[in-house]
């Protein structure tokens, strides 16, 4: 396999500019995928192609239900996180309960927050399908207030939607 990241610099100060960087990470997610199955390494591509394309994060991973009462940590970039949070537990098991993505724009003003890294300050929380039942989150953190906005909650969840698929 050869693959390049891109190197554009991408801005998130409009929403048309977070469109243009989605559609972007749709096509590079599409041929890093491409033709593979297996779940940890593209659990693995997918959170490396995020963080390192998107500015202003410093967590991107993904937490995974082995039983459906409890999450745990799966393949991420960023410091070393909890490692096993309760279902409806901070915003990653309250995803889970909800079943839509989460957009908290002060991690500080969020019921139950659970603090991984001390620098988060606005955090974003999809869920991820297989067979038509939750089985875990994409989480993202940002050390900026207010980084997620609803292009940023659609355009995860299309990219989660192309990670799905290799489940198919
Ligand atoms: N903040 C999350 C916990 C996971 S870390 O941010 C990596 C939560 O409240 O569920």
């Amino acid at each position: 396999m050869t693959f390049s990241l891109s190197d554009t610099a991408y801005r998130t100060d409009s929403r048309e500019a977070k469109e243009t960087m989605y559609a972007d990470l749709r096509s590079q997610l599409t041929g890093l995928l491409h033709g593979e199955t297996d779940w940890i390494a593209n659990t693995a591509n997918f959170s490396s192609l995020v963080f390192n394309t998107m500015p202003d994060l410093n967590w991107a991973g993904f937490y995974f239900l082995p039983t459906p009462d409890e999450l745990v940590l799966g393949p991420f970039q960023g410091k070393p996180a909890c490692i096993r949070i309760k279902r409806g537990r901070g915003v990653c098991g309250s995803t889970v309960e909800k079943g839509e993505s989460i957009v908290v724009a002060d991690v500080h003003a969020f019921p139950g927050h659970i603090a991984c890294d001390a620098a988060s300050r606005s955090e974003l929380v999809v869920p991820v399908f297989v067979g038509g039942q939750v089985a875990g989150v994409f989480d993202l953190d940002s050390p900026l207030p207010n980084r997620f906005d609803d292009v940023d909650a659609r355009g995860i969840e299309s990219l989660v939607k192309i990670l799905e698929q290799t489940r198919a």
